[in-house]
């Protein structure tokens, strides 16, 4: 291999961690194993009705290639539609997965080493990301007091002269709470004092689970700065395998003008997305009432059992406004990558350890609430079980 150079920016440590080298030695054995960290709808039972997803994709239309860097027309006013026409189809991008839509974003606003806000705790989605197209992440911290609240202070001190853009996801993962309307007109300050960008994740937005749902950022707010508002097929209708997302641009005439004129040299570049997937986009959101409302009650029941569970424990929960997962609270007496292991190696259940999503080293757990119930309850009595195995009373 000492031919060939390769870039720093793939260079990464190796990807396997202790966690997932416990839970695959457990699984070659064939030794039970009730995992709690699955958040693929469709190995969870829960994906929309196979016939109907699939008869759209059959079109003729599908046999013709017409490139337009935005997206197909049809698709985008599918898309204009979901946020009540808030946004024209012109200022609408369709992209392959909402990852890719990161990206592109990123290239967008970011020179190499330019900075970009993202909130802790949060998904790790970022890092590598951020990383492939060489931007730097700064933290911004999200704090605990009867809710989660932004530390706007911290955020405002995070700024720096290469901050391009404050990424805020609403509602969060895996936290599971949206961003208040008095955080969002904070944030819009910060942003046009800076001269920010807002890139708002909301691929969650229509899952409120112990709340009201909460408003768009498509929608007009007063003094707003330039938002890039993202979404995709992934969450929004369970269909992560149809590899459809789309960004949606919103603010000042100017900025949204010249962001859109760079977006589609970018886009244009890579034309990536399927035109299947593009004519049956209209259908699918058509149809996606369906499978969230299927989504939404299997999150509520598995919460109701975890509640059953949980209570008078060491174990309890923070509130879940939104979302798939439920973020734990367990006494703080090991670190939480060991306790994750153990729980692995001794009461057979996976759990992500808190620390995955940037919460403090001790005392955190994170599980997904779309595990079939069965196979839910099993996971909670052991993972109690387990609890109380390292802590005895
Ligand atoms: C908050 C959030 N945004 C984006 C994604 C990725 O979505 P996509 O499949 O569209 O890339 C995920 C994946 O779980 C997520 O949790």
């Amino acid at each position: 291999m000492d031919s060939v150079n390769f870039s720093q920016r793939t260079f990464f440590e190796p990807a396997t961690s202790d966690l997932a080298q416990a839970i695959g030695r457990r699984m070659a054995r064939n030794q039970l194993l009730y995992d709690l960290t699955t958040s693929n709808p469709g190995s969870c039972g829960l994906t929309p009705n196979t016939e109907k997803t699939l008869s759209p994709l059959q079109t003729p239309a599908a046999m013709y290639y017409n490139p337009n860097p935005r997206g197909i027309l049809s698709a985008r006013e599918a898309v204009a539609a979901l946020y009540n026409n808030a946004v024209s189809p012109e200022r609408i991008f369709l992209a392959a997965s909402t990852s890719e839509a990161y990206s592109m974003l990123f290239r967008l606003l970011c020179d190499p080493r330019d900075q970009v806000l993202i909130p802790q705790p949060g998904y790790p989605l970022f890092d590598m990301l951020a990383a492939l197209d060489n931007v730097t992440l700064q933290h911004y911290p999200l704090f605990y007091d009867h809710g989660w609240h932004i530390d706007l202070a911290s955020l405002v001190a995070a700024i720096t002269l290469r901050t391009r853009a404050i990424l805020l996801v609403h509602p969060n993962n895996p936290t599971g709470h949206y961003t208040t309307q008095q955080e969002r007109a904070a944030l819009s300050r910060i942003a046009i004092t800076h001269n920010l960008a807002l890139i708002v994740d909301e691929v969650f937005l229509e899952y409120p689970i112990e709340s009201e749902a909460g408003n768009s950022f498509t929608q007009p707010g007063e003094d707003q700065p330039l938002i890039f508002t993202l979404s995709g097929l992934s969450k929004i209708c369970a269909l992560p395998q149809m590899k459809l997302a789309w960004t949606t641009i919103t603010g000042p005439a100017e900025a949204v003008a010249e962001a859109t004129h760079r977006l589609d040299l970018i886009a244009d570049t890579f034309l990536s997305v399927a035109t299947p997937q593009q004519l049956a986009l209209p259908t699918w959101l058509a149809d996606r009432r369906e499978v969230q409302s299927s989504i939404i009650a299997r999150v509520k029941a598995n919460l109701a059992e975890l509640d059953r569970q949980i209570a008078n424990t060491a174990i309890s929960r923070l509130p879940v406004q939104a979302g798939w997962a439920a973020v734990l609270r367990v006494p703080a007496t090991l670190d939480d990558t060991d306790l994750a292991l153990q729980l692995v190696r001794e009461a057979g259940v996976a759990v992500h350890p808190g620390s995955f999503y940037g919460f403090p080293p001790k005392g955190w757990l994170v599980i997904s609430l779309l595990i079939d119930p069965q196979h839910f309850a099993a996971g909670i009595n052991l993972l109690g079980s387990g609890i109380q195995q390292v802590n005895p009373t």
